[in-house]
C-alpha cells in the first residue's frame, strides 16, 4: 500500500466561486448537489470545502465527491442535514453561487491491494457515506475490472419507492457484481443492520464509510478476521489544508489531521471514541 502521504495529497487544487446547476432530494434523507467543475479532476475519495456565498455560516463544509462525470466537468456530492451549514446547502438553488476548494485528502486508490492481481473486496456504506464510495465504485468500473466489488448500501429509512431506489442506486448497480441493501426500518431493502450482512472473512479488502459506530463495528469484525479495512472519515473541519489542527484523529501513529492525512485511514489504526 502506498503510505498516506500520497500522490493526491500533492496534487493541485483550487478555490472557484461556482453556481450550482442541480440541487434535488434523492431520499427522504439525502440530497444531491451538482456544479460544473473546471479545476483538477478529483481523485475517488477525495472531498472539497463548499460554502454558499451567502451564508450565515462561518466555516464550509467539508464534502466527499460522490461522482465527477469526466465528459461534462460536473462535480456531484451526496448530502443530509445535519445543521446550518448543510441546511444553507439544501436550500440552494440552480445558479446560486458557492464558495468550493478542492480537490483534498487521499484518495481510495492509495489503498487498493496490490500487485494488480484478480481480488475480491467489499464497500460497505452507511447512510450519506454512500457518496465516496459511489466516486470508487466508479473508479473500479473504469480501472480495475480485475476486481471483483460486492456494495453494502446500509439506511437508516429505507425507499419510498423501487423507483426512487432504482434511480439513487444505478451507479453501484451498473459497477457492483453484488448489491445488498439493508434498511432499519426493511423498507425496499434487507431489515437490519448493515454491519450484520457483511462477512469481512470472504473479502481481500473492506472499504467503508458511514456513521463511526458502523465503522467501529466494521473494523472491529474485520479485524477479527484479519481481513484489511480502510475507511473514510468525517471530521469538523476549519481550514480544511492541514493548518488548522482542527481535525484530529487520533491514530496508533500519533495525531493526524483527518484533512490533510486522511480522509481514508487504515481502520486497524484509528482509535475510535473512548478505545484507546
Ligand atoms: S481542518 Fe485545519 S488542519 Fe484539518
Amino acid at each position: 500500500m502506498t503510505d498516506p502521504q500520497n500522490r493526491a495529497q500533492q496534487g493541485l487544487r483550487l478555490s472557484l466561486s461556482l453556481k450550482a446547476l442541480h440541487n434535488f432530494w434523492m431520499t427522504g434523507d439525502i440530497f444531491c448537489l451538482d456544479f460544473s467543475w473546471e479545476g483538477p479532476a478529483p481523485k475517488p475519495g477525495q472531498f472539497f470545502m463548499i460554502k454558499p456565498k451567502r451564508s450565515a455560516v462561518f466555516l464550509a463544509r467539508p464534502v466527499s465527491v460522490a461522482l465527477f462525470n469526466r465528459e461534462s466537468d460536473t462535480l456531484r456530492f451526496f448530502l443530509s442535514l445535519r445543521g446550518r451549514g448543510t441546511a444553507e446547502l439544501a436550500a440552494m438553488q440552480p445558479g446560486e453561487e458557492a464558495e468550493l476548494t478542492g480537490p483534498l485528502g487521499n484518495c481510495w486508490e492509495d489503498f487498493l491491494p496490490k500487485p494488480a492481481k484478480p481480488a475480491k473486496i467489499a464497500l460497505v456504506s452507511g447512510g450519506v457515506g454512500i457518496g465516496p464510495l459511489f466516486a470508487f465504485v466508479d473508479l473500479l468500473l473504469l480501472n480495475y475490472q480485475h476486481i471483483t466489488t460486492h456494495f453494502y448500501a446500509g439506511f437508516k429509512k429505507g425507499f419510498k419507492s423501487a423507483q426512487n431506489r432504482d434511480f439513487f442506486l444505478a451507479v453501484p448497480y451498473m459497477a457492483s457484481d453484488q448489491l445488498i441493501l439493508t434498511a432499519e426500518d426493511g423498507r425496499l431493502a434487507e431489515k437490519g443492520l448493515v454491519t450484520d450482512a457483511v462477512n469481512p472473512a470472504e473479502y481481500q479488502a473492506v472499504y467503508a464509510c458511514g456513521p463511526e459506530p458502523m465503522l467501529k463495528t466494521l473494523a472491529a469484525s474485520c479485524a477479527l478476521a484479519g481481513i484489511p479495512c480502510y475507511i473514510s472519515l468525517e471530521r469538523r473541519m476549519a481550514c480544511g489544508l492541514g493548518a488548522c489542527l482542527g481535525c484530529t484523529v487520533e491514530t496508533r501513529r500519533g495525531n493526524k489531521r483527518c484533512c490533510a492525512d486522511g480522509p481514508i485511514f487504515p481502520a486497524a489504526e484509528v482509535f475510535f471514541d473512548g478505545q484507546r
